[in-house]
């Protein structure tokens, strides 16, 4: 399973880059308002050269088949890696499917059933994102999609959407994606700096430098 760093701040991806676990990046509008970011033509075109191999996820921000299609278009100009996030709605699918017949990579993003993801990948999405924790929060078990997801897209050979479990709260979240078989799961870095901790590791190591300086005097 890739790991993308779910925010659109700069300082955050650079510092995750360094971990060299990251291998891509989600943005959306409120994460662009969070960061405080107010050009996210110059963000996106930042983030891309941070990361020049990974996906970059930017999303539309109008409605209506013909505007989102023209926006994306748009955004697809900014960085080579740049991939649109389009929501999982009707008009969405018409933009999917024009913007894969123009080569332009989709993120279908807001997905929160089989049923969505299975029209996305039908209509062209290079990537869907199932919103694991926003139904956690409304009483569902969010992990259950993204493996009823990737059920559903091992039965057909001939779809190639790759599943992002998305809206990532901690870590066992990470560990249900990937034991599942997600493709990619996007989160925040302060998840997956949860994910490298075990107090049984700091007390190791205290431990075995005490040791190591009891006999080596240093
Ligand atoms: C990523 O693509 C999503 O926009 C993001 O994970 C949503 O996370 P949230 O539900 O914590 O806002």
């Amino acid at each position: 399973m890739r790991i993308f760093l779910d925010t659109a701040d700069i300082e955050q991806i650079k510092q995750g880059v360094k971990l060299g676990v990251i291998s891509g990046v989600t943005t959306n509008p409120s994460l662009v308002s969070q960061a405080g970011v107010t050009d996210y033509e110059s963000a996106i075109k930042e983030i891309s050269t941070i990361i020049p191999d990974g996906p970059i996820s930017a999303e539309v921000v109008v409605e209506g088949v013909g505007p989102m299609i023209e926006q994306a278009r748009q955004i697809a100009k900014w960085a080579p890696n740049v991939v649109i996030k389009i929501p999982s709605t009707a008009e969405g699918l018409e933009v999917i499917s024009a913007l894969a017949k123009e080569n332009i990579k989709v993120n279908c993003t807001l997905c929160f059933s089989v049923n969505q993801a299975l029209l996305a990948a039908l209509a062209g999405a290079a990537y869907i994102s199932p919103f694991v924790g926003r139904l956690d929060d409304i009483g569902q078990d969010g992990m259950q999609l993204v493996e009823d997801i990737l059920d559903v897209y091992d039965n057909y050979e001939e779809i190639d959407t790759q599943v992002i479990a998305a809206s990532i709260r901690h870590p066992e979240h990470c560990v249900r994606a990937a034991m599942a078989g997600a493709h990619i799961a996007t989160m925040p870095l302060k998840v997956i700096m949860q994910m490298i901790q075990h107090p049984l590791t700091d007390i190791g190591i205290t431990r075995f430098l005490a040791d190591f300086k009891s006999v080596s005097g240093k």
